[in-house]
């Protein structure tokens, strides 16, 4: 009955706010948690010819409220979500109880370094689920993914499709017509103002999953036309392309450097036309959504896409954290973040401090409009905190996590 309980919280909180079409369709996205879940996982059956799991261990990357997580454990993996936000952890757990055994954490996976919270565990299945669209620092994302992930680990992406006709008039997070193909550079003009969503092409993301050694072996097409058409096209086509190697032309990542950026567009096409069916072509103004499976090979060397990506205009956020430095003594903390740019006149920082207890993360205290991206804190508890901070310039907002809970003694 744990979906039952689920679903009542997610009524009370839609309940409060507007129905507008945009609302409705979040609201739509929770509540068919499970059942895209149950989907994606007949998908990674039929991939790997199985009807059921033997302790495998799967971990879902932005689980969201746990739908995919929670499906993967029924059919018989260890199955762990992570999620950025802790109200989704704690919703993801609501939807699991009395369900199944999934374990769910909250952490910023998208920062340098996260990978060795997981202490060398690894797991045999990644799940990233309408989630890289989302993540700016997606080469250290993409690294932090690779560090988790066993020697031949299947790695499942959707991501929603920027060339298909319906994100292109409505995208898909905020409903701005043709954001998904202007530069983000260009949406403050406009007034899109979501800057957490970071439109990218399928080829982009073969880059640089194959920089990473983690090429794509097969490309699934999702929502062409209907998801009828979708079982009709996307399964039988499932065999051939996963014969279909990424075989991407490694002497033409040379040439991608930061002055050249529409060569990378070159590029771009060139792979999509040499990596991927040539059917996905014809058809990608058809696809909402993307479906990829990569699978992790050698080690990785290519670093040549990060000083790309880490230059490109196109997708730059308004800034970029290089390095978050903090020391603590006692019930004492001060920290200091370091952004890549110079920053102007006009930003604001805040900070969010967090307790967190074994079943609950309450907000404690909040440190409006510092004038610096530095923080002096004192804990009036012993106990163990979690801190947030954010960056704010105009309607551009920024915010991430310290890398580690504090633990006041
Ligand atoms: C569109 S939702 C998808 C949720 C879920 N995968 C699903 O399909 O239902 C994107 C999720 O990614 C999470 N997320 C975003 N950035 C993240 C990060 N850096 N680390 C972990 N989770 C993140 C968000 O909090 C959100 O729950």
């Amino acid at each position: 009955m744990s979906f039952e309980d689920y679903k009542k919280v997610i009524e009370e909180k839609y309940a409060a706010k507007d129905s507008s079409q945009m609302t409705a369709r979040h609201k739509n996205f929770c509540l068919t948690n499970r059942s895209r879940g149950a989907k994606a996982m007949k998908i990674l059956c039929d991939l790997e010819d199985v009807t059921s799991f033997n302790g495998e261990r799967l971990l879902d990357i932005g689980c969201g409220h746990g739908g995919m997580t929670i499906e993967a454990a029924k059919l018989g993996m260890s199955a762990h979500g992570i999620d950025i936000l802790s109200e989704n952890i704690e919703l993801a757990k609501i939807n699991a109880q009395n369900d199944c055994n999934a374990v769910f954490l909250s952490g910023d996976f998208s920062f340098p370094g996260y990978s060795k919270h997981f202490e060398g565990e690894t797991f045999d299945y990644i799940a990233v689920y309408d989630v890289v669209e989302h993540i700016y620092d997606i080469y250290t994302f993409l690294c932090n993914l690779r560090d988790v992930s066993t020697d031949n680990a299947l790695i499942i992406t959707t991501v929603p499709n920027q060339y298909g006709f319906n994100n292109i008039i409505t995208e898909p997070h905020f409903g701005s017509p043709f954001a998904t193909i202007i530069p983000k550079s260009f949406w403050p003009t406009l007034g899109y103002v979501s800057e957490t969503t970071f439109h990218r092409s399928l080829g982009l993301y073969q880059a640089l999953f194959a920089s990473l050694e983690m090429p794509i072996e097969a490309v699934v097409c999702e929502n062409y036309f209907s998801t009828k058409a979708l079982q009709q096209y996307a399964t039988p086509k499932l065999e051939k392309m996963k014969t279909i190697v990424s075989n991407i032309d490694k002497s033409k990542q040379e040439v991608v450097t930061p002055y050249l950026e529409w060569f990378f567009n070159q590029y771009q096409e060139d792979m999509e036309k040499n990596a991927v069916d040539p059917d996905y072509l014809y058809l990608k103004y058809f696809i909402d959504t993307i479906c990829f499976y990569s699978r992790k090979t050698q080690k990785a060397e290519t670093t040549i896409i990060k000083d790309f990506y880490q230059t490109s205009k196109t997708n730059k956020p308004f800034v970029l954290v290089e390095s978050i430095n903090y020391e603590q003594s006692a019930n004492h903390l001060e920290c200091e973040i370091s952004v890549g740019e110079k920053l102007g006149e006009n930003y604001t920082f805040a900070w969010y401090v967090f307790k967190v207890e074994k079943n609950s993360t309450k907000r404690i205290d909040i440190i409006w409009y510092t004038d610096s991206p530095s923080l002096s804190y004192t804990f009036k508890e012993s106990g163990n905190y979690r801190i947030q901070f954010f960056i704010k310039q105009g309607e551009q907002l920024m915010y991430n996590f310290l890398p580690e809970d504090i633990h006041v003694p």
